[in-house]
């Protein structure tokens, strides 16, 4: 009986001990045997050897479940040690993309005019001289349309300068009230650190009956939103020149970098230029058709609005697809 206690103390896993407790313990086990054997001997012998076989079959079972217990926690431990999972550990990267700069800023003006019920249109890229300049009030001898920013194809086509030809549009194939705001790609010729020949403006337009459009109107909406783009920041308007407005004004925000102080960025003046606006030249409503009505416009520069905010240098860098740059703004 005694190599049994040693097998027992000896088995190294749960498995091993299995087989053991068959041998030992089992239908055919040796016990089983060890009983059997009894029969062939006498009276006093049986007792005698019931009584040694009933003894270790009782130590025999403690044995076993001991080492059981034993090897089944230390069974648990190694599988706990190898399934560990230290959540402190930093992740595989995603390589999840994200939205270019341009085009995140371009939704969060949209957003705030969606929210304030202005539709959005997105007319054409190639545009005709009508919409893009002549019944912008931009008649024909305007330096604006100089061949050195336009770019020009056959037949008077043309790549749009700004989003304003979508007023036109929407103005031609709808009757007032207008509420509108076009974001989109325009197209200029002209490449230096702040300027390059495509870049983005979203456009606003609002009109209404005789009377109910002012500047007051037009101004609260431009501050608002212009302290929804940037924060905190102070709003100034800067009376200015667009021929499809009268009286034009320009906007300026206090500098985002120097808190108005005065530092490069703003050519030590404090202010941020960021947008062009005015109340509709009765010139365009004129040249649409209109009747009876008064609004007000606003343009402005994507780009602008993304460097101002992601503080960028160079516009240059947001159209070269380099994912190092990119990847800073996820
Ligand atoms: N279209 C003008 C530009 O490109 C911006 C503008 C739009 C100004 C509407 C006034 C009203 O500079």
């Amino acid at each position: 009986m005694n190599e049994w206690y040693d097998a027992i103390k000896e088995a190294q896993s749960v498995e091993k001990l299995e087989e053991i407790r068959i041998s030992v313990f089992g239908k055919k086990g040796v016990l089983a045997e060890e009983f059997a054997k009894m029969k062939n001997a006498s009276d006093e012998e049986k007792a005698q050897i019931a009584k040694d076989l009933n003894t270790h079959k009782s130590s025999l079972m403690n044995e076993f479940t001991a080492k059981k217990i034993t090897l089944q926690t230390l069974q648990l431990q190694e599988a706990l040690k190898a399934e560990y999972i230290d959540v402190s550990l930093y992740s595989a990267k995603s390589s999840a993309g994200a939205l270019h700069p341009v085009m995140e800023t371009m939704d969060r003006i949209v957003e705030y005019f969606s929210a304030m019920n202005f539709a959005v249109k997105t007319g054409t890229m190639v545009e005709d001289d009508f919409n893009n300049f002549e019944a912008l009030n931009l008649p024909k001898y305007h330096p604006a349309r100089d061949m050195q920013d336009t770019f020009y194809f056959k037949d008077e086509m043309l790549l749009r300068t700004h989003t304003s030809p979508v007023q036109i549009r929407t103005m031609m194939s709808t009757k007032p009230p207008i509420r509108m705001i076009a974001p989109g790609a325009v197209f200029r010729r002209d490449y230096d650190l702040t300027h390059t020949p495509m870049f983005h403006q979203v456009e606003g337009l609002l009109v209404d009956e005789e009377g109910k459009v002012s500047f007051a109107n037009l101004k609260y909406i431009l501050e608002d939103f212009l302290k929804y783009m940037f924060g905190d920041v102070e709003v100034r308007f800067r009376p200015s020149f667009f021929p499809f407005t009268e009286p034009s004004a320009e906007v300026d925000i206090s500098c985002v970098f120097c808190k108005g102080s005065g530092c490069r960025v703003c050519s030590k003046t404090g202010w941020l230029e960021v947008l062009g606006c005015g109340i509709v030249d009765s010139n365009v409503f004129e040249a649409v058709k209109y009747e009876n009505v008064s609004g007000y416009a606003f343009g402005l520069g994507v780009e602008r609005f993304a460097m101002l905010i992601h503080q960028i240098g160079d516009l240059r860098s947001l159209f070269e697809g380099d994912i190092k740059l990119l990847e800073q703004f996820q």
